[in-house]
């Protein structure tokens, strides 16, 4: 789908790939930029007057509902903001997994559930929504997260299936690690957000539904297709 001359918001907009996707996108000729973030002091100076601060936290549905008043109408919705505890479902709280659970899945929900009448007012448009590669399967170190963006993977799905006849598309993001804060835990090979921002907008672009935006996604995403099982013990071998 076009990006050129569209109205979108994106969620957790201050910083990783949120702030990359708004720097994309701008390169890429869109109309209007909300920048969501739960301190919308926290944004950087984006330099380009399309860009609009909006405080959205996605666990508050007061926020979100004055947002959602306040914005009236967008093409395209950004669900990018997301949180990971690093810790295995068998040692992580109630509480790290319910936090988890609340930012990636409901939030996510609940921001969809306000943004989608907004798009339905344009005649069409998009959701993003930000998975992760650990949606797919769990690695062991994150697996409470992983539970979140599984559920919100099936989510993904059900609201593609749902908005089909409204004319609106749905694309999942399935990123494998990127040098941000989140996974500033994780010792391993990282692609820039820049890189990550620039891909997810290009699959966008070319329509694709999965999109899986560095090269190790890229490269998982085949053993994905091919064996589903495969990744889950290719995860599992990791410890
Ligand atoms: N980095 C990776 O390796 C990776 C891999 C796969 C998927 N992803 C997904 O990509 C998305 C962006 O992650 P990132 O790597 O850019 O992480 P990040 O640098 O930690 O940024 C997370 C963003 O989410 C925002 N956020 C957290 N809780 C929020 C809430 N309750 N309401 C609104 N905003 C909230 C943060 O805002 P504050 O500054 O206010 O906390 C921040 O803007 C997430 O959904 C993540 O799960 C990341």
């Amino acid at each position: 789908m076009d990006i050129q001359g569209k109205t979108v918001l994106v969620t957790g907009a201050n910083r990783g790939i949120g702030a990359a996707l708004v720097r994309a996108l701008l390169k890429n000729g869109v109309k209007k930029i909300y920048a969501g973030a739960r301190n919308p002091s926290s944004l950087p100076d984006f330099g380009d007057d399309r860009v609009t601060p909006v405080q959205i936290d996605v666990t508050q549905p007061a926020d979100i509902n004055a947002a959602a008043n306040k914005i009236g109408a967008i093409d395209i919705l950004f669900n990018n903001a997301g949180i990971m505890t690093f810790a295995n479902v068998l040692s992580a709280s109630s509480a790290e997994l319910a936090a988890d659970m609340d930012v990636n899945y409901y939030g996510t929900i609940r921001v969809t559930q306000a943004f989608v009448p907004l798009i339905e007012k344009q005649g069409g448009g998009a959701v993003v929504n930000l998975v992760s590669i650990a949606g797919l399967a769990p690695p062991t170190v994150i697996s409470g997260y992983s539970a979140s963006k599984a559920a919100l993977f099936s989510a993904t799905q059900a609201t593609r299936t749902a908005l089909k006849s409204k004319n609106i598309a749905v694309f999942g993001v399935f990123p494998g690690p990127i040098d941000t804060d989140l996974a500033k835990n994780l010792p391993l090979d990282k692609a820039s957000p820049e890189i990550a921002a620039e891909n997810i907008i290009k699959g966008i672009i070319a329509g694709r539904e999965d999109i899986y935006p560095d090269p190790t996604s890229d490269q998982l995403s085949g053993l994905w297709n091919s064996n589903p099982k495969g990744l889950e013990q290719f995860f599992a071998n990791m410890g």
